[in-house]
């Protein structure tokens, strides 16, 4: 076990540390991703250990020029290319077909790999002072909410972890889209920082995937259900909710809580009415509500546009039952 993981600026300490095949959380755009070299087996092997995540869910390869792209994907379709021209750097991660030295630790097995170009000073230059790219997914707990600030990575993921490079709160607040661009027609896997519209201004319309695959046993990847979850029990809100006398309720809303109930604490994300604002404050709204004592959280639907959406997904993941185990 590593002795607790340090929080820093340093970043030529971060890419040294990446670079003997540690694992390091940075910053990005959307979330703190928790990295290592995308083609060092055995450092990627490390995340899954860390966050204690499944094999059978792939990793997102960070990159830090377009130029890197070419390590990772054999291929760029033409749709592809406008979405990159278009949107990166920025919170979309495109599948593509992957190159063979891709470890299939980071796609799990898939021949296809996601990618991603952030938009954040610091992590593209930590991907270039390391020379590699970088695999990594959130830097939370399997399951747990995904981090927005350094502080919340060392609160999960402290012991695990070799170091935490601080770049202050998160912009964007709510991961990347994942759009799968290796079919006839760009598919949907999970909404994210980059509204549907946007990209459908851009390329047409999108298959949108939205459940588990049937039958397999196991989720697609990017579709397990239960997700961003704090421990306190989210329930969703409807116009008949009641809360039984003597429980103590939270509320998480979008302008102001809904009338008729009793909250015992708020988080009212944005009272002007700015998505944006929201999904900025989204996950350390629901880390102070977890914390906050309460019995239950309500969370309130948001709009279903824009970043509404993944808003909406991250709620409704967050208030999903438990998967079976079995
Ligand atoms: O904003 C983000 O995307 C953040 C920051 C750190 O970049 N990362 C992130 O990673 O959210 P993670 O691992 O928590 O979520 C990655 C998602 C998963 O749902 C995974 O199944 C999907 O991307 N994914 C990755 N590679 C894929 C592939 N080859 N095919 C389908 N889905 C893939
Ligand atoms: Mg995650």
């Amino acid at each position: 076990m590593s002795p607790a993981s340090e929080i820093t600026q340093d970043l030529d300490l971060a890419a040294a540390t990446l670079r003997r095949g540690g694992l390091v959380a940075f910053p990005t755009e959307t979330v703190y991703g928790l990295g290592a070299d995308a083609l060092n087996a055995q450092a990627v092997a490390r995340i899954f250990e860390a966050k204690g995540r499944p094999h059978f869910d792939p990793l997102i390869v960070h990159i830090a020029d377009e130029q890197g792209l070419a390590r990772i994907a054999a291929d760029c379709p033409d749709v592809a290319r406008r979405l990159i021209g278009r949107f990166w750097p920025g919170p979309l991660t495109l599948v593509l077909r992957k190159r063979p030295e891709v470890p299939d630790l980071v796609t799990a097995g898939l021949d296809t790999v996601g990618v991603r170009l952030p938009d954040h000073p610091l992590a593209r230059e930590l991907i270039a002072r390391c020379g590699r790219p970088l695999a990594a997914p959130s830097a939370n707990r399997f399951g747990c909410i995904s981090p927005t600030r350094a502080e919340h990575v060392a609160e999960q993921l402290e012991d695990r972890i070799d170091l935490i490079l601080d770049g202050g709160p998160c912009r964007v607040g709510v991961e990347s889209t994942v759009l799968d661009v290796t079919g006839s027609r760009a598919r949907l896997l999970r909404p994210g920082g980059v509204p549907q519209e946007d990209l459908e201004a851009e390329i047409g319309p999108l298959e949108v995937e939205t459940r588990i695959a049937a039958g397999t046993g196991a989720p697609a990847p990017g579709m397990l259900e239960r997700h961003y979850a704090p421990t306190t029990r989210i329930v969703r809100w409807t116009p008949s909710l009641r809360i039984p006398a003597g429980q103590r309720a939270g509320v998480l809303a979008f302008r102001e809580p809904p009338a008729g109930i009793d909250f015992q604490a708020r988080a009212i994300l944005s009272p002007r009415g700015d998505l944006a604002e929201a999904a900025a404050g989204l996950f350390a709204a629901m880390r102070a509500l977890d914390a906050a004592g309460l019995d239950v959280i309500v969370g309130c639907d948001f709009p279903d546009e824009g970043l509404g959406r993944a808003i909406n997904d991250r709620l409704r993941r967050a208030s999903a039952p438990e998967l079976p185990t079995a």
